[in-house]
């Protein structure tokens, strides 16, 4: 049995704990991997470099690149894992790019899922699961963030909102049932819960 599971949030929402935490949880039943773009895959991880160390570019440039960073880290990383009947628990994936690059950069979202979809070439995934934080939550724990790094961007916050607007946009559109969606203002613990008993009750099923 594989299944194909993405967890999708903005930052503020705890994600990055809880995919950890849930990790650990599912491995006592099931045989999973926990992963994430591009996820030690070689030229992934060159373009990646690209896209956070290189100078500021294009934004299309940029989608482009995480497209193509996901394809390398796709190929060779989550389907051999699916073709060995893994679970495969992936940090972010297709609708990072659209509520991220097509939504809060202003590509547009449909523009960014038809190079995200030549990327991915069929292989959305079996359940997405996004972590519900509210703009306020997360704004407060990204300020909390900023604070101990000592500095403060209210560009960051705005883009924030925007970035939570577009998740919103795909989830009011998901035709498939593919999303479900987690209360994560709750504390870590219950956020936790619920996502791992959400992901139990996909896998039981199959
Ligand atoms: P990362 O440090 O991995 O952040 P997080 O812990 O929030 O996942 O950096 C990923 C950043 O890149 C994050 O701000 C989201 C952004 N991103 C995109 O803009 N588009 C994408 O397709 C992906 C995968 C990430």
């Amino acid at each position: 049995m594989s299944a194909f599971i993405t967890l999708e949030g903005p930052e503020g929402s705890g994600k990055t704990t809880v995919l950890q935490q849930v990790a650990e949880k599912l491995a006592t039943e099931y045989n999973i991997i926990s992963t994430r773009e591009p996820g030690g895959v070689n030229t992934g991880e060159q373009i990646r470099k690209i896209l956070l160390e290189g100078e500021a570019m294009d934004e299309r440039t940029e989608a482009l690149l995480f497209a193509a960073s996901r394809r390398e880290h796709l190929v060779g990383k989550v389907i051999p894992a699916l073709e060995e009947n893994k679970v495969v628990l992936c940090d972010r994936y297709i609708d990072s790019s659209l509520a991220y690059q097509g939504y809060a950069r202003g590509i547009g979202i449909e523009e960014v899922r038809s190079i995200n979809e030549f990327a991915i070439n069929g292989l959305y995934p079996d359940l997405t699961i996004y972590l519900d934080v509210s703009v306020e939550v997360g704004r407060n724990r990204i300020i909390k963030n900023l604070r101990q790094q000592n500095r403060l961007d209210q560009e960051d916050l705005a883009f924030h909102e925007k970035v939570v607007a577009g998740y919103h946009q795909l989830i009011k559109e998901d035709d498939n049932g593919r999303f479900v969606v987690i209360d994560a203002d709750k504390n870590i613990d219950d956020v936790v819960n619920e996502t791992y008993k959400s992901i139990i009750k996909y896998l039981k099923k199959l």
